[in-house]
């Protein structure tokens, strides 16, 4: 056993075996994707692996035994794309738009040239595990096809359906809502309607106009692999998937042995001090604490409408508590004594401090998670994807409040400010739920190291994978045993009915008989 330090908890792991050879694949150009993974991608490097990483955010400083395949090809029109989020869209039409997504993001990856050159080619580099970003990209899972090496997904917000199919995972649909539906685990009766609807259209979109596109990729890219292993046996034979989820942060649910809560992976543990001037500007609030204020990564605050900015500023103007408020302009026109700007700050370690009161967020669940380990209340202002349900969840957990940032007033933006800072529960449950996000047996990245190396001790460790796997759609809803019940049903009522007849008929006759 090796006994090492990490995140300032002394644990014991067992000593690395063998260091293996992994391949990492994190197209996705939305940069907290990204920093969720790399603390977990950097320790398994530390670890004696050899990563190689495919991703759009490479490091600045070379590492020890990682590897950088960087493609920027997956920032062509990404700005585009996220405003476009904001056109009105039918479901049909959303879902398109988010697969197509993704399949523009596979191609990617599968025509980069570092790509096609090192890994592609049969014979080349040799690789033991991969590890992807599980998100409706099937093509690329083909690696795993490819190298004869397990496969394991991680997932930056939790399981859906399309998640679940990689372990044969079930959510029911009663209970646990669509990512992007904004409901909570409780839902009325017309929430469970549309839950469904959105979920069988999702299902639909992907099966019919996607999985098609992801085929011809798979067998495209790798020709020799497609011949031998079909996407569709692939993508069900996932030997662990890492939810970056808790209990603790959402609410109660099952998952199968081989999908694993590493909720949190991110977040070190290790608090560093202020750069000096955030510091004094935090000292210097006094009793009255600060609020701060982020939109996360990919929406600017500089590119919110002038107007809502205008609206933002006067409010903060008439608070007693200093704000720090995440701005990507050097200048903000018009900024109060009491609003410090700055294109970035060092997030955890400004939560961690006890005099910042509150979260103004855009309700990622990067931040989410930050908020309730550090126990700060937050006010959600969301505006894409799972972020409406994250700042539902905060609503209904009882440590945040939401607002809509595009019709808020300023009395609505000021009232709920001055709630969340003044009503002691707020606070109170913030740090409920932090302690018991913190109680757990190992820290989220302990869990994931320990779960990945389980994979590479017990090759693969497919005695985790559930035989609903192997199981056709008609045997696994047991659709085939309720006809042949139904049936045998039918044939002994038919029987029965038949003899019945004919005792009633040859009654009738001996009766007629009598009679004549
Ligand atoms: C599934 O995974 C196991 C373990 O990694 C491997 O032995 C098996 O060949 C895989 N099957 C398919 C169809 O990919």
């Amino acid at each position: 056993m090796l006994v090492i330090h990490l995140s300032g908890l002394l644990l014991i792991l067992p000593a690395c075996i063998q260091a293996a050879r992994i391949l990492a694949v994190f197209p996705f150009p939305g940069p907290s994707q990204y920093i969720n993974v790399v603390p977990y991608l950097k320790t398994l490097a530390s670890r004696g692996h050899q990563v190689t990483s495919i991703n759009a955010f490479p490091q600045k400083k070379p590492l020890e035994n990682f590897r950088d395949i960087p493609i920027p090809e997956v920032f062509d029109n990404y700005n585009e794309i996220i405003n476009e989020l904001n056109d009105p869209m039918n479901i049909w039409q959303e879902n398109n738009f988010i697969n197509k997504f993704f399949v523009d993001i596979t191609r990617s990856v599968l025509t980069n040239k570092e790509v096609t050159e090192t890994l592609l080619p049969p014979g080349k580099d040799q690789y033991d595990l991969i590890i992807v970003e599980a998100l409706r990209s099937d093509a690329y899972y083909g690696f795993a096809a490819h190298f004869n090496a397990p496969i394991i997904g991680i997932s930056t917000f939790g399981t859906d359906w399309n998640i679940d199919e990689l372990v044969g995972n079930v959510s029911p649909l009663s209970y646990t809502p669509l990512v992007t539906a904004g409901f909570t685990d409780r839902m009325t009766f017309g929430e469970r309607v549309s839950n469904f609807v959105d979920t069988t259209v999702a299902w639909l979109n992907y099966r019919l106009v996607h999985m098609p596109e992801q085929e011809r990729l798979y067998e495209k890219y790798f020709p020799i692999a497609s011949k031998r292993v079909r996407l569709t046996d692939l993508n069900r034979n996932f030997s662990l998937v890492l939810l970056n989820q808790h209990f603790s942060l959402s609410f109660p649910r099952a998952y199968v042995p081989n999908m694993i809560q590493v909720g949190g992976l991110h977040i070190s543990h290790k608090p560093a001090a202020l750069p000096k001037d955030l510091e004094e500007f935090i000292q210097g609030s006094g009793e009255e604490g600060v609020i701060y204020f982020s939109l996360g990564s990919n929406v600017k605050s500089k590119d919110l409408p002038a107007e809502r900015r205008q609206l933002m500023l006067k409010t903060f103007a008439s608070l007693p508590q200093r704000v720090l408020w995440k701005f990507e302009d050097d200048q903000l026109p018009g900024k109060p004594a009491n609003v410090f700007i700055s294109k970035w700050f060092p997030q955890p370690d400004i939560l961690a401090h006890p005099k910042v009161k509150l979260f103004i967020t855009h309700g990622g669940l990067l931040s989410t998670i930050e908020s309730i380990h550090h126990g700060k209340p937050v006010l959600g202002l969301p505006f894409f994807y799972d972020q409406f349900l994250n700042v539902k969840r905060a609503k209904q957990a009882g440590f945040g409040l939401g607002l809509d940032h595009k019709t808020m007033t300023q009395q609505e933006f000021k009232g709920t400010i001055e709630r969340l800072v003044k009503e002691p529960q707020f606070a109170e449950t913030a740090r409920q739920m932090s302690d018991r996000y913190r109680d757990q047996p190992m820290t989220p990245l302990d869990t994931a190291i320990w779960w990945t190396e389980y994979v590479l001790r017990h090759k693969g460790a497919y005695h985790m994978r559930v035989a609903g796997q192997d199981l056709g759609f008609f045997a696994y809803h047991s659709l085939d045993v309720l006809g042949a019940l139904l049936g045998g049903a039918l044939l002994i009522l038919t029987i029965s009915l038949v003899i019945l007849w004919k005792i009633a008929g040859f009654g009738n006759s001996k009766k007629k008989q009598k009679k004549q």
